[in-house]
């Protein structure tokens, strides 16, 4: 397929129609240069292809399909292998159906548990995100079928999701928002990326040059084509001039009439036109080169979801009662035991070929179910109340299948705060009370407060687990899988405790990102906050020891990648996986910086005794923060700690690294600067004492002229006055004429 030789036989027209779809889900063919349209489907965590009239709700049908853990659970995982094995199964799955490119990973950042699609985002944190997305890509790609990385940018909301403006600083941008999708455009290279509905900044990010084309082209490399999200075009050649490639869905000719008018009125280049044409012919060309089918095997599938499933599961708490002992005499209570939900709503909803219930799959000589109260409504009913005490009773330990009922999280609406429904805290309460050994199975996709932890022995966080939840719960509740998960977002104790609080949902159409960087961990470790289970926290039926921390270096440049490594050793008496964290320290000077940032994690399996080192490198962009000033990311010099944990709050090994800043941005010094700002390069300290020695002051305590003083006292005295200031302080002394010879000597240093 010459791409070059097509653009130049293809009509105006025809170009114009190529940048928007043929209908729901497929672009247009251009039969006569044997072009052939692309298939596109949902995504992320299963197939949702739909045969007749297509919808972005996932109202309509779809074929049947795997239903996997949806991106709340698989992040959990923290294992970028079994998230590219995710994305190959996935692959394999559209080849079965024909489809040619899924439409995921979904990367937004959890700003507010709130956020009625978190169930389908990773993580809080961009670097966990990130990773998982290129995972996920690079899974799904490797079976000759394309991705679609969304919702590029800013789309941490659902409330007024298609008009809203994400407000925020470039810094908060850059460190935050945009990282969350930046090591998945870099290493994952996915063949389209999905442009989110709303602004950013106050303007869409379907017209958005600065993201769609600055960003995610020039700087990142970006080379596939930019996909509108369904129905996210606003004024179409402005879209097109911005780097939005492709419109999804068909806008039935009336775009691309405007495309054609803009041309020829000469409002748009047809170059830009041209480029859209060739990007959207470059994935057309990936994916005629794949085989159209391959058998797929969804018995097979759904053992691995299952398998999947168990991985991600995160063990909160653990009093001694989990893994429970096969003939134990179990009662299951509450609804999702034999219904359990799996998945969320919206675009993301799979037609589940086949589903599976933890009581469906149970030993029932020794396990009991009551429902105990009403998943659809928030009511409690007095008699199933009483039944699900009485089996609790009745047994020797206690299993409350809890969470979020479907209404509750969704794609198209946030959830307005952040509790189960009362009638099932009521239940678990009552069920605590009837037996000391009650275990809660969390589903639920995003956190939820829980007023009852401290009564209940066990904490098991399913989330949303996919078609398998049901036969992965027994899995782990009996033992046969280790838990391993780790949350990848942090279970504040309650909503009013999130740094988005007081300004998520926003007003009108601005949404203001005022905790600016310091989103879930970030904001909590740095007000050492109580929080109820902390970022990285998960628990296993086994113990892990860590030891022999290393470091390639003790001092290095930000040029330099440095590597760590640190054993870790399986104490406990069974095999488990356990996911060892590293954070790094900034230093706390003038720049603000959290605490900690994630900045590598490695899951390894070990034997009962058995140890292993995990190995980690870190470049220079693990220590930076982004300069706005000077426009890149930087790693200023100092004092960084390199801590290892099993969470953000269990940290088990950390040592410093001493590092050098190769390039400091420049500045320029000028009748404003402040002398703290001067004394705090050495090199400059003599010139600032032989000017102010001119001034001839001497300090009132010792009788030492101001510039015989230390650097500290200087600091002291001048920090914060401006050079000018030195007129009037100088008694005369020192002159503008004085000033200004002072300000050329120092620009001319080198030392600025
Ligand atoms: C969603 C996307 C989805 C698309 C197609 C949109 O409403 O935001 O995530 O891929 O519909 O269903």
């Amino acid at each position: 397929m010459d791409i070059k030789k097509i653009v130049a036989e293809m009509t105006l027209e025809e170009k114009a129609g190529l940048c928007s779809g043929a209908d729901f889900w497929h672009t247009k063919a251009v039969e006569r240069l044997g072009v052939e349209p692309i298939t596109m489907s949902d995504g992320p965590h299963g197939l949702r292809r739909q045969e007749e009239a297509g919808d972005h709700l996932g109202m309509g049908g779809s074929v049947p399909a795997v239903c996997f853990p949806a991106g709340c659970a698989t992040a959990a995982s923290f294992d970028e292998a079994l998230v590219y094995e995710l994305g190959q199964e996935l692959g394999k799955e559209c080849r079965a159906e024909g489809v040619n490119v899924l439409l995921g990973p979904a990367v937004n950042i959890k700003r507010s548990p709130l956020c009625g699609r978190n169930f389908e985002y990773y993580s809080e944190d961009p670097y966990l995100a990130s990773r998982m997305a290129a995972a996920y890509i690079k899974g799904v790609q490797s079976r000759g079928v394309g991705t679609s990385l969304k919702h590029f940018l800013a789309n941490n909301q659902e409330h007024r999701r298609m008009s809203g403006s994400s407000e925020m600083d470039e810094r908060t941008l850059r460190e935050i928002y945009l990282a969350a999708f930046e090591e998945a455009v870099k290493e994952g290279r996915p063949w389209t990326v999905m442009c989110s509905y709303n602004r950013i900044n106050g303007t869409y990010a379907a017209q958005n040059r600065k993201f769609l084309t600055d960003v995610l082209r020039n700087e990142w490399g970006f080379d596939g084509f930019v996909v509108s999200d369904w129905g996210a075009v606003n004024d179409r050649p402005a879209d097109l001039e911005a780097g939005l490639d492709l419109e999804m869905p068909s806008s039935f000719g009336h775009n691309d009439a405007r495309i054609v008018e803009a041309v020829k009125a000469g409002r748009l280049s047809e170059k830009t036109l041209d480029q859209a044409v060739e990007r959207i012919l470059g994935v057309a060309r990936k994916c005629r080169e794949a085989e159209r089918t391959e058998p797929y095997d969804k018995e097979a599938a759904h053992r691995l979801a299952r398998r999947m499933a168990g991985e991600c599961m995160v063990l909160l708490k653990n009093e001694g009662v989990l893994p429970l002992s096969k003939n134990r005499k179990t009662a299951f209570i509450g609804e999702f035991a034999a219904h359990p939900r799996y998945q969320g709503g919206g675009s993301s909803h799979i037609n589940a070929f086949q589903t599976e219930s933890a009581w469906e799959l149970a030993d029932k000589t020794c396990v009991t179910y009551a429902k105990g109260c009403s998943i659809k409504e928030d009511k409690t009913d007095e008699a199933l109340l009483k039944e699900a005490v009485l089996a609790a009773k009745e047994a020797e330990t206690a299993v409350v299948f809890a969470g979020l009922p479907d209404s509750y999280e969704s794609e198209g609406y946030d959830r307005v705060h952040m509790r189960l429904p009362e009638n099932q805290n009521e239940l678990i309460r009552a069920v605590c009370e009837a037996n000391p050994n009650t275990v809660v199975v969390l589903h639920n996709g995003s956190p939820v407060e829980m007023p009852w932890a401290d009564q209940v022995k066990g904490i098991l966080e399913a989330y949303l687990g996919g078609q398998a939840v049901g036969g992965a719960v027994l899995d782990v509740l009996y033992g046969e899988v280790n838990p391993s998960g780790h949350l990848a977002e942090t279970f504040p104790l309650k909503l009013e405790d999130n740094p988005s609080y007081l300004y998520y949902r926003g007003e009108g159409d601005t949404v203001e990102y005022r905790e600016g960087i310091f989103v879930g961990y970030r904001y909590y470790d740095k007000k050492k906050m109580d929080v109820l289970f902390p970022f990285g926290h998960g628990l296993s039926y086994t113990d892990f020891a860590f030891s022999n921390l290393k470091i390639s270096a003790e001092r290095i440049r930000d040029t330099d990648v440095l590597t760590v490594s640190v054993d870790i050793k399986n104490t406990g008496s069974r095999s488990g996986k356990a996911v060892a964290q590293l954070y790094v320290a900034p230093p706390q000077g003038e720049i603000i910086r959290p605490v900690r940032e994630l900045k590598g994690f490695e899951k390894v399996e070990l034997e009962a005794g058995e140890s292993r080192t995990a190995r980690f490198t870190l470049s220079g962009r693990a220590f930076s923060f982004y300069d706005t000033a000077a426009g890149r990311f930087r790693a200023p010099s100092g004092r960084y700690g390199i801590e290892i944990g099993l969470s953000s709050r269990d940290i088990r090994q950390q040592c410093q690294v001493e590092l050098e800043e190769s390039e400091t941005p420049h500045t320029r010094v000028g009748m404003d600067t402040i002398f703290l700002d001067i004394l705090r390069r050495p090199a400059a300290v003599p010139m600032v004492r032989e000017m102010v020695a001119k001034m001839d002051v001497a300090d009132a305590g010792n009788g030492e002229s101001m510039g015989e003083g230390t650097t500290e006292m200087l600091e002291a005295l001048l920090g914060y006055m401006p050079l000018h200031a030195l007129v009037s302080f100088s008694g005369g002394k020192i002159g503008f004429d004085d000033i200004e010879e002072f300000i050329e000597k120092l620009n001319g240093s080198g030392i600025f």
